[in-house]
Order: C-alpha cells, then structure tokens, then sequence
C-alpha cells in the first residue's frame, strides 16, 4: 500500500535518484512571468528540493513545508536560502496575503484538496497563482522494451491499484483542483523528455516510486542488464497554473483525493 512515509524512508537517495524537472518547464514559468525575482513562494511538499533550488535560484524567496523530518534536513543542508517547515500542508496556517505563488511539485497527490484548497487561495496575494506540476515516469505514447518490461511487472500485482487520479491523467487532477470553486484553471501544458538510466540509477530511481516493491525495483533492475545496461526512459511532465477566484462559488463540493 502507499503511504506518505515512503519518501521519508528513501530521504537518503530520494535527491540523486529523481531526475531535476525538465528545462522547458522553467523556461514555460519564466516566459510566463512566474518567476520574477522577489517574489515569495509557498511550496508545499518540497521533498530533498528539486524545485526548491531553481525556484531559489530564480530569485525568489521560498517557505517550504516538508513533513519528513529526515527530507527536511536534507532540504536545509542543500538550501540554506529556504525557509522550511517541517510540517503536513494541511496542520500550518499559511496565513491570509502572504504569497505571491503557491507551488506543488510532483506532490499534490499527496494533499488533502479539502483542507488545503482554502488555505492557499486565502495564502496568495491577489494576482496570485498556485502552480501545479508532476512528472509522469513513463510516458505511455513511447513504446520501448524497457517499459513493456514495466509493464509486465505491474501486470503481476494483486494489490488494488492505488486511490486517486492517475499519474498521466492531467485533466482528472485539474478537475479535483477546479471542484472547490476557488481556483480557475488555464490550459495544462506538456513537456516531453527522455533520461538515459543505468541498472543502479534505475534501481534507485524506481526505489523512490512509492508504490513499488524492493522485488518489483529489482526486476526492472534485471531487465536493465537484460537489454544492455543502459536504457532511454520516456518521460512528460504536466503544468497547470491555477488563479484564485475571488468572488462566488466558495466551498462549493468536495475536492479531495486520497494518496496516490
Ligand atoms: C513525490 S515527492 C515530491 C517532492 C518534491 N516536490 C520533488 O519535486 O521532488 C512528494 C512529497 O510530498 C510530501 N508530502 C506527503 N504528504 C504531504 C502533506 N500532507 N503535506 C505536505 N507534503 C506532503 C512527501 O513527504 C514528499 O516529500
């Protein structure tokens, strides 16, 4: 089953196993004037930092709020620059105007919609945006002996699959986040990109997806060493930026999913 602590117990390899999110991502939030110097950023599930340090080294000022105590110190030693909260998304007050934007990376999965929806529209400042982004580790439009690989070892779990929206399904996230009423949505953007892996950087990467096995982490390791040593990972990563609405349709449904 999946649980949250999963990254807390693979703190020690979670930030050399993760790739950094892709460039064109940056570039999208530069062009799209979200990372102007100066600005504060509530980032919420920062993890060991991945989008901690390019959001830093934009310029801005950034609170980060990471309940693995051993992922937060990690967190601290490589950005000293951050401000981190050790602490769940939903048990801190972010305050009332308090941020310019608001940032899940990879983690909004993770949150209470219910709780933390409310607490971020009332945390940014007007013009605002809470800027939600995932990577998708394994983008199904690319076939490849790798993944039918992957695919094999899924295919073998009796396990119920996990709660919540798919990882790939952009639109089904959108939609959790849009029930609230709170926010609007823009156009879901994505970027597609490729990562060469070796049998360990494999093993340590899938080591870090929250719903694999150690067994299932070293089939996929074997099936590395089966096709060379070296494989072409297929990736997309999706971005949405979401606005505060300001006037009506406040509290209206449920927007929560569970872990997944
Ligand atoms: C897949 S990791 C992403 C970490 C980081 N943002 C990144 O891009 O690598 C998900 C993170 O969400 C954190 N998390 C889980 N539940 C959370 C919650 N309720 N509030 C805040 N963070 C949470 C986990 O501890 C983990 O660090």
């Amino acid at each position: 089953m999946v649980d949250p602590g999963h990254f807390e117990r693979h703190a020690a390899v979670y930030a050399g196993a993760r790739p950094p999110y892709p460039d064109a991502l940056w570039d999208e939030l530069l062009r799209a004037g979200y990372l102007t110097p100066g600005r504060r950023v509530l980032e919420l599930g920062a993890g060991t930092g991945l989008a901690t340090g390019p959001l830093l080294a934009a310029g801005l000022g950034v609170t980060a709020v990471e309940p693995g105590p051993r992922l937060a110190e990690r967190l601290r030693a490589a950005h000293p620059a951050a401000t981190v909260v050790v602490a769940r998304a939903e048990d801190v007050d972010h305050g009332e105007d308090t941020y310019d934007l608001a940032v899940a990376a990879t983690s909004v999965h993770w949150l209470d919609l219910d709780v933390v929806l409310p607490a971020v529209h009332r945390a940014l400042r007007p013009g605002g945006a809470f800027l939600v982004w995932r990577n998708v580790f394994g983008d199904r439009a690319v076939r490849t002996p790798f993944r039918a690989r992957v695919e094999e070892v899924v295919a073998r779990r009796t396990r119920p699959a996990r709660p919540g929206p798919d990882a790939e399904d952009a639109a089904a996230t959108v939609a959790a986040l849009k029930r609230s009423g709170l926010f609007r949505a823009d156009p879901v953007r994505t970027f597609r990109w490729s990562v060469d892996l070796d049998e360990d950087q494999v093993r340590r990467l899938f080591t870090t997806f929250s719903d694999w096995t150690p067994d299932e982490v070293e089939a996929v390791a074997r099936a590395v060493r089966d096709l060379g040593g070296v494989v072409t990972e297929h990736y997309l990563s999706w971005l949405v930026a979401l606005h505060p609405v300001r006037h009506g349709g406040i509290g209206r449904g449920r927007a929560s999913f569970s872990q997944a």
